[in-house]
């Protein structure tokens, strides 16, 4: 039987949601609107708007209230970042107007921005590989760091991003305690949401979970995909992971034979 794929983010959320252990990892995520982004803009300083199937970082945006430094009397606006371009809007309703000329009638959702540690003043983020072992469990099997290009807000391959070990990436932030820390905390993590959707999903093989690290070290899960790129893993200095993630994946039918 084909391996399951879900494609709509927000039928993924609204699955782990039920899980009170799971749901502390994510971001609060609406279906876009513009009631919905300014009960949001009160809320949170910086939002994330993408579309509900989206893939490689394509559409994704964010928002945030800009304050001018010069004229500090003046009246919070508006600032919309996509791609490497940016907009300053007077109000919520000339933002609101911008966006929908984006994205048209695609469903879109809303969520909570996280405000993503940097590397040489570029974000990044970590992409967690499960996969289901040929025992039939759930196993978090490789980990890699992606960060965005120059200027950019988002950190898919697609979009121009780089991908570097984690431990290059977290080393300057982490103690190698916390580093372990966090570590375990993301290969469980793994393993429990992979859990908890194939209950909803019983053919899911793998999935590739999109994690934040905030300035505080908390772990945010902004995506659950269920087909996950394998190749950024061949980058790995240590040959074993790759070679292991292949195993899997021939043994539940992604690829064709162990090379
Ligand atoms: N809530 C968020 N806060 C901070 N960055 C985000 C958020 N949502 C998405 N991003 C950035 O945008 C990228 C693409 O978003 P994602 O939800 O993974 O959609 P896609 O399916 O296009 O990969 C993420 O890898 C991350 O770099
Ligand atoms: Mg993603």
């Amino acid at each position: 039987m084909a391996i399951q794929r879900v494609a709509s983010k927000w039928e993924k959320t609204k699955a782990l949601h039920k899980k009170e252990h799971i749901s502390l990892y994510i971001p609060e995520t609406r279906k876009y609107s513009i009631d919905q982004m300014q009960e949001m803009l009160d809320t949170y300083e910086l939002v994330y708007i993408k579309p509900d199937r989206g893939t490689y970082g394509i559409g994704v945006m964010c928002a945030d209230i800009w304050r001018d430094d010069i004229d500090e009397d003046a009246e919070p606006k508006f600032r919309l970042q996509f791609g490497t371009q940016s907009e300053i809007h007077p109000n919520i309703e000339s933002l609101h107007q911008s966006i929908e000329e984006k994205i048209g009638t695609k469903p879109y959702l809303i969520q909570k921005g996280i405000s993503l540690l940097t590397y040489k003043r570029r974000k990044f983020d970590i992409r967690a590989l499960v996969q289901k072992t040929p025992n039939n469990t759930w196993e978090t099997t490789a980990f890699i760091g992606r960060i965005a290009a120059p200027h950019r807000i988002v950190t898919n391959h697609h979009s121009g991003g780089s991908v570097l070990p984690i431990e290059d990436l977290l080393g300057p932030y982490l103690t190698p305690s916390q580093f372990l820390e966090l570590y375990k905390e993301m290969k469980n993590l793994g393993v429990h949401v992979a859990s908890e959707l194939s209950r909803k999903y019983p053919r899911l093989k793998e999935i590739g979970l999109d994690l934040a690290i905030d300035e505080q070290y908390h772990i945010w899960i902004l995506e659950v995909n269920t087909k996950p790129a394998l190749f950024p893993f061949k980058w790995l200095q240590d040959k074993s992971i790759y070679k292991k993630v292949r195993r899997y994946a021939v043994a539940y039918g992604r690829l064709k034979s162990a090379k």
